[in-house]
Formats: C-alpha cells, sequence, structure tokens
C-alpha cells in the first residue's frame, strides 16, 4: 500500500513531513519533489532500504545512487577529503541543482554507490526535500522516481503512473520547477570532468570553477563496449515506449506537416510554440498530434516540459514520435542530451526515412 502525503512546496506542513521522514527512518522508501525532478528516496545507511530502491525501479545494479543532504554541514557523512576548491563552489552552488562526485566516506555502503569509492552529492534546493532530510536525520539516497528506462518524473502524477503499490510513500509536492536533472561533475579530477549537463548550466558551473573539461559523449549515448563517463549515461534512457526520432532541421518537420494527409500512420510532433506556429499557419495538419514542449526564447520552459511532453507522447494515437532539435547554450545542453537518450540517437535527415520507420511502426 502506497500512502499520498500532500504537502505544500512553499511552506511545508511539518507535521507531514515528520510523517514521512518517519517512514524513511524505519528504513522505507518515499517519493518526493526536488527542484528538479521527483526523487525516490531511502535511508542511504540502511542496505536494505537501497535495496529497495532498486528493485523498485527495476535498476541495475551497476548504476550508483546520488545522495542528498541539506547543508554542507553533512558533507563528512558521506564524503571524505574534500577539498578547498569544493567546499567553496559548493557554499556558492547549494542548495542548487548541481551534482558533485567526491571521495566517498566508507560509512555508505557499497550498494548504494554501486561499489565505486565515490559517492554523488547533492543538496537539492526545494524546502520540502531539504526538511525531508533534516527531520529524517540521515542522508537519503534518492534516484529519479521513475521506472528505469522511462523518463524521470517531474510531476506527481507521473510518480503515481509509475510507482504506486511500489513505494511506501509519494508525497504531493507539486511539479518540479526545472524538469531535468541536476548537473553531475566529478570534482575529483583536475579539470572537473562533466558527467551529465542538467539544470545548473556549464556557462554557469565555468563562471564558478573556471575550466571544466566536457567529454564529446555528452550527446551520444556510449556504446555498448565503451566505458559510460557517469555508470548510468550507458543505459537508454528517458525513452517513451513509442519510438522517438529527432529531425535533423526544420525541412523534415515542414515535410510531415505538408505530406501529413497523405501518410498512412498518425505521427506525432514534438516541438516549439513557434515551431508549431509555423507549421499551423501554412498547412492543414491531419494525422498528427502536436506536442508543444513551449517557446525557443525560453529554453526553461522547455526543459520543464519535455519529460511530459514524452510521457504525453505515449498517449497519442501516433505510431512515432518526430521531435526537433534546439539551441545547446545554456540549459538547451541538458535538453539535447535527454533528447538524444531517449531518441537513442536516430536523426532523420530524409522525410523518405521518417515514411518507412512509420510503416515500420505500424
Ligand atoms: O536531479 C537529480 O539529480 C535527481 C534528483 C532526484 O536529485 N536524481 C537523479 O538520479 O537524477 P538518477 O539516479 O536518476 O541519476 C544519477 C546519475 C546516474 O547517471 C549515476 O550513474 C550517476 O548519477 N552517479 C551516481 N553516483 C556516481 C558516481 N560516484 N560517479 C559517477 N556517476 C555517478
Ligand atoms: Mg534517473
Amino acid at each position: 500500500m502506497t500512502e499520498i502525503i500532500r504537502i505544500n512546496p512553499i511552506n511545508p506542513e511539518i507535521r507531514r513531513v515528520m510523517e514521512a521522514a518517519k517512514v524513511i527512518k524505519d528504513g522505507g522508501t518515499v517519493a518526493f519533489p526536488t527542484e528538479t525532478v521527483y526523487g525516490l528516496g531511502a535511508n542511504c545507511f540502511d542496505k536494505d532500504a537501497c535495496g529497495r530502491i532498486f528493485e523498485i525501479k527495476g535498476r541495475p545494479a551497476d548504476n550508483p545512487l546520488i545522495l542528498h543532504i541539506p547543508g554542507q554541514g553533512w558533507l563528512g557523512r558521506v564524503a571524505r577529503d574534500v577539498d578547498q576548491r569544493t567546499l567553496e563552489f559548493a557554499s556558492k552552488a547549494w542548495p542548487g541543482p548541481i551534482t558533485l562526485v567526491l571521495k566517498k566516506n566508507t560509512d555508505v555502503p557499497d550498494i548504494a554507490t554501486a561499489g565505486l569509492d565515490t559517492a554523488a552529492v547533492r543538496c537539492p534546493a526545494h524546502r520540502i526535500a531539504l526538511e525531508l532530510i533534516e527531520y529524517s536525520g540521515v542522508p537519503i539516497a534518492a534516484p529519479s522516481a521513475n521506472i528505469s528506462t522511462k523518463p524521470s518524473t517531474t510531476r506527481f502524477e507521473h510518480v503515481v503512473d509509475d510507482l504506486d503499490g511500489k513505494v511506501d510513500v509519494i508525497i504531493d509536492g507539486g511539479d518540479a520547477t526545472f524538469g531535468v536533472e541536476s548537473t553531475i561533475i566529478n570534482m575529483t579530477t583536475n579539470p572537473p570532468v562533466l558527467l551529465r549537463p542538467g539544470a545548473f548550466t556549464v556557462e554557469e558551473l565555468e563562471k564558478y570553477i573556471g575550466r571544466i573539461s566536457v567529454p564529446d559523449t555528452v550527446n551520444r549515448t556510449a556504446a555498448p563496449d565503451e566505458v559510460a563517463i557517469a555508470p548510468g549515461m550507458k543505459y537508454r534512457h528517458y525513452a517513451p515506449d513509442k519510438k522517438l526520432v529527432l529531425a535533423s532541421d526544420g525541412t523534415i518537420l515542414r515535410g510531415a506537416a505538408m505530406l501529413s494527409g497523405d501518410m498512412e500512420e498518425p505521427l506525432a510532433i514534438l516541438c516549439s510554440s513557434e515551431t508549431a506556429n509555423t507549421l499551423k499557419t501554412t498547412m492543414k495538419l491531419r494525422n498528427i498530434s502536436m506536442i508543444i514542449l513551449g517557446s525557443e526564447d525560453n529554453l526553461y520552459e522547455v526543459a520543464k516540459n519535455l519529460f511530459d511532453g514524452f510521457r504525453a507522447l505515449d498517449e497519442t494515437q501516433a505510431k512515432l514520435g518526430l521531435i526537433q532539435k534546439f539551441d545547446e547554450r545554456g540549459i538547451g545542453l541538458a535538453i539535447m542530451n535527454r533528447i538524444s537518450k531517449a531518441t537513442g540517437n536516430i536523426t532523420i535527415e530524409k522525410f523518405g526515412d521518417l515514411q518507412s520507420m512509420l510503416k515500420q511502426e505500424a
């Protein structure tokens, strides 16, 4: 049985937070909101509780969890030998959507970090999350609160869809602010290495810590024989059940819209409000579901709606989803990273390829 606890994200009701915290203390699992996506949390020092997280999600055991703390004061409980550069950075960036990979404190069980001697640590900028950790009295290990391979959950309803009946508690704390996960950076190397682009932009990061290394695999799924930079990045991720492909440019989208009436199979287009407007004003969109992600002038809006758009695709009659490209600056890098994972890097360069793919999926 899953208990739903509704909590006000702006001004959390303390009694309700304490009720959820007691479940963590007792070795249970609690799905809770953060500023990025919902997390599926348990006491990070409790092996069995961590094990339950992997079971519930169907998560491979070699994919470590992120450890959540309420402030820098708790760093010593999960990490060791943290250098001055990292302490200074954390004091400015936390709470916020940035996860630091650090040398791990041996009190953290191997199961939480998948046997690595490092731990990914984050202090979320969300009152419910912070108070839940404080009242639990322990750092909370939490991956995103979705079934493995599915898009991360950015709304309470998504969490219910994926985890109802599987976790002890789901906190209903409204929508996540950013909608993409935290940025992960390895601080044990010099220069620090970006492991996952996320809500905290690379441009911002460089302002704080100077040069960082951004591997060119950031926007491409690692080949099976390639060593992934963050263990989790080698897996298919964030994917809708239906096939999703990337349009190499506007020509493909216009072609699809123009010929939509003649196509035998329905298609969904995931795009910006600007793209939707041009497509709508220039042609009849028959046989096409439009899923609008937000304005290109505000990529934060697109990020916030992205995973919801992936989930919406599965609700349509479409046989296939076609998504547009976005600018890779700022939070756009995280958007394109999630899109390339969700599409498995399949880009449509020619309209004919889209038609044959539609037939295949039919
Ligand atoms: O925004 C977020 O980070 C959300 C919220 C809930 O905090 N959490 C999240 O967790 O996205 P998850 O488990 O979905 O992604 C964690 C990523 C995985 O790719 C994992 O491989 C990587 O963090 N990771 C964890 N520990 C690591 C470590 N020691 N070294 C390198 N990568 C690590
Ligand atoms: Mg995840």
